[in-house]
């Protein structure tokens, strides 16, 4: 069976500073998005807040990742990369993924927001139940459950509004390493999956479609993860700890700022 590391107070305290920093990140950039916009120019942005950290991006170069954070737009799933001729439009779904190295830790959190607000009923409603769904899988995230226990509750929620989890990707263990084991599936396994304990760290992270769970890799850039049916998709992120009781959200709004 795989090796799933059980992280002491000490290192804990160094990813708690790493997924503040993170999510202090996110923020800022969620923040930011304006229409009229380019990817790139939210790209540069993030260089800068994650430079204020005084981590770096754990997403850069990482298998040769070309950019500081993940921007994905509408059909878009994941792993979105920058561009200069890229424009953020009125409505847009933009989803932002934030990886953020400091002092030998990760964090790694994301959201998804709508350009200028006012999402369409359909873009409201899935929104609104990608977020809902990591909540669910959040909350089931505690020692003695399984992670088919966080799966469950997640694919269950999105399911109920009508939408599909993509299957193909998959959250994770997170601290050391950005990927760590165990992997955190968006729909329920036939397979025996581990047994949570307190000292995990687990990114548990939606990603949920308007249509089918399907999706391509864009054949040009080899990064862009997109629907199969274009239809458009939400993500969200946070990075936990599982305790004995609730798990700890260790990417919830920082309570100080670190810039
Ligand atoms: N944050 C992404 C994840 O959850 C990883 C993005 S890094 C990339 O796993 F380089 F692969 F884009
Ligand atoms: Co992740």
């Amino acid at each position: 069976m795989e090796h799933i590391t059980i992280y002491k107070e000490n290192e804990i305290e160094k990813i708690r500073l790493a997924a503040q920093a993170s999510a202090q990140v996110l923020d800022r950039l969620c923040a930011a998005v304006q229409p009229g916009m380019s990817t790139l120019d939210l790209d540069n942005l993030a260089e800068c807040f994650i430079r204020e950290t005084g981590g770096r991006s754990g997403s850069l170069n990482y298998h040769g990742y070309p950019r500081q954070v993940c921007i994905s737009l509408n059909d878009e799933v994941v792993h979105g990369i920058g561009r200069a001729d890229r424009i953020i439009q009125f409505g847009d779904l933009v989803s932002l993924d934030v990886v953020v190295a400091l002092d030998g830790y990760y964090g790694d959190n994301a959201r998804t927001v709508c350009a200028g607000g006012h999402p369409s009923p359909l873009a409201s409603r899935l929104l609104e139940a990608t977020e809902s769904a990591l909540m669910a899988g959040i909350e089931a995230a505690v020692e003695g459950n399984t992670i088919n226990d966080i799966s469950i509750a997640v694919q269950r929620v999105a399911e109920d509004a009508g939408f599909q989890c993509v299957r193909d990707m998959v959250g994770h263990g997170c601290g050391k390493h950005m990927h760590e084991s165990p992997e955190v599936p968006n729909f329920r396994q036939r397979r025996k999956t581990p047994t949570l304990q307190a000292g995990m760290v687990l990114c548990i992270e939606p990603m949920v479609n308007a249509g089918t769970w399907e999706i391509e890799i864009d054949r040009q850039d080899q990064w862009t993860c997109r629907t199969l049916d274009h239809a458009p998709s939400a993500h969200f992120e946070h990075q936990v700890l599982i305790t004995r009781k609730k798990p700890e959200i260790l990417t919830l709004c920082p309570k100080k700022p670190i810039a």
